[in-house]
């Protein structure tokens, strides 16, 4: 297994048809302390790409066959990591712009000196770890946050599996008492022991154990439901999409967050037709938790009566809309702008990581989503998720029938 500290060295794709110049190359990406794969030309490249991941890529403008700005073209698809350094001859200055505007990091004119492309390749380099720490980082961010969202969820959990289980359990304890004595009464009526008018009430007591077994088994179905609910959250943590209703993940996210929410504010549902999503249920759940979460935590106990208004409709381009909106204290202008950003957060320590909407961004920019606040400070704020629809709607079978015909 490989440990964070110390990584694997760099890989650096050396395409050249000049067996020179590659082991030239070659000697130069050692010294960078990166290992070179050498390639003679572009078919033995994009085979080598199927097994390497390059930090960086040397690549030679002009060979026979595919030219190098052809590979880089197909290399920024399949590698879009991978930092690319063009060589070029001496001279053609428009095929390095070119080499720019396919996206390659630097380019290099031909004769070079040695110490320029070490440099540059360092540069590279020096940028593609990096990302690579970048993307390191907010993964851990990501797991962060969801340990955090965890601890909501489990207070909400406890909290809503208690109150059917106590009444599961103070009807066990009258099932308990009353079967026995009942079981005792009947034995007696059948010894002709008791007295007559205990007969009478044999049915009325038979009802009510009816009833009380009813009873139960409602409290279980809410325990059953609740347990429905919490797997929203705790879907596995890899990154499989499916279809979900939004209706379905909001409602999830307000049963967990209610224990949070119910002495501060009424929550008020106004839902839509809304399209299906393509979205990791999990991840969606944590966007709509941190967000009525966030709400929550900004509604003073005042004993004003607050509200909490979730909002679900289609919208213009035929995107999920989402809106979370509160009679909290609102945003002060000059926190706007740092909202997104990791660690901001203007709770005391133990309430708040600032890493909520940090995560929320993330995770709704890869569903190509769109997050966006709106805030009157002293009155309140919005926050809007946008998501693209799947092709299917979910509740509107006339454009299904449309698209079909
Ligand atoms: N609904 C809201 N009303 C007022 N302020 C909010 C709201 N949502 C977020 N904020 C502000 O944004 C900050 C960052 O939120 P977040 O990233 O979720 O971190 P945290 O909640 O841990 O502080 C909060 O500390 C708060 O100042
Ligand atoms: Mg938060």
């Amino acid at each position: 297994m490989r440990t964070n500290t110390s990584p694997a060295p760099a890989t650096v794709l050396v395409l050249d048809d000049e067996p020179s110049l590659r082991t030239l190359l070659g000697f130069i990406v050692q010294r960078v302390g990166a290992i070179p794969i050498e390639a003679p030309d572009a078919a033995t490249a994009r085979q080598l790409a199927t097994k390497h991941t390059f930090a960086c890529a040397l690549l030679d403008k002009n060979m026979p066959g595919e030219s190098g700005l052809e590979f880089l073209k197909w290399l920024r698809v399949t590698q879009p990591g991978c930092n690319a350094i063009v060589v070029t001859a001496y001279g053609n200055m428009d095929s390095a712009v070119e080499a720019l505007r396919l996206g390659a990091f630097d380019f290099l004119l031909k004769p070079f000196e040695v110490d320029a492309l070490e440099h540059r390749i360092k540069l590279a380099l020096e940028q593609w770890q990096m990302r690579q720490e970048r993307e390191r980082m907010q993964a851990m961010l990501v797991q962060a946050d969801r340990l955090a969202s965890l601890g909501v969820l489990a207070a909400g959990v406890v909290h809503e599996v208690n109150t059917p289980l106590a009444y599961i359990l103070s009807n066990l304890d009258w099932l308990d008492e009353e079967l026995p004595s009942l079981g005792k009464a009947l034995e007696r009526h059948g010894r002709r022991e008791g007295p007559a008018a205990e007969l009478g009430s044999f049915a009325e007591r038979l009802k009510a154990v009816e009833s009380t077994l009813r009873d139960i088994r409602e409290g279980a179905e809410r325990v059953r439901h609740i347990a429905r609910d919490v797997k929203a959250f705790a879907r596995d943590s890899d990154d499989e999409s499916v279809l979900v209703d939004p209706r379905e993940v909001l409602d999830a996210a307000l049963k967990m967050a209610l224990v949070h929410i119910r002495y501060r504010a009424r929550v008020v549902r106004d839902y839509q037709d809304v399209p299906l999503v393509l979205a990791n249920e999990a991840r969606l759940a944590q966007v709509f938790l941190n967000l009525v979460v966030n709400a929550a935590q900004a509604i003073p106990e005042d004993g004003k009566d607050h509200e909490i208004r979730v909002r679900l409709w289609t919208g213009p381009n035929g995107e999920a809309c989402a809106e979370v909106t509160d009679t909290g204290t609102g945003i002060a202008p000059e926190h706007m702008a740092h909202l997104f950003e990791p660690f901001f957060t203007t709770k005391p320590a133990g309430e708040g990581t600032g890493l909520g909407l940090f995560i929320c961004k993330s995770i709704v920019d890869s569903f190509e989503g769109n997050l966006s606040v709106e805030s009157c400070p002293g009155k309140g704020t919005t926050f809007r998720l946008e998501l693209p629809p799947h092709v299917r709607a979910a509740r509107a079978p006339e454009q299904l029938s449309a698209v079909a015909s």
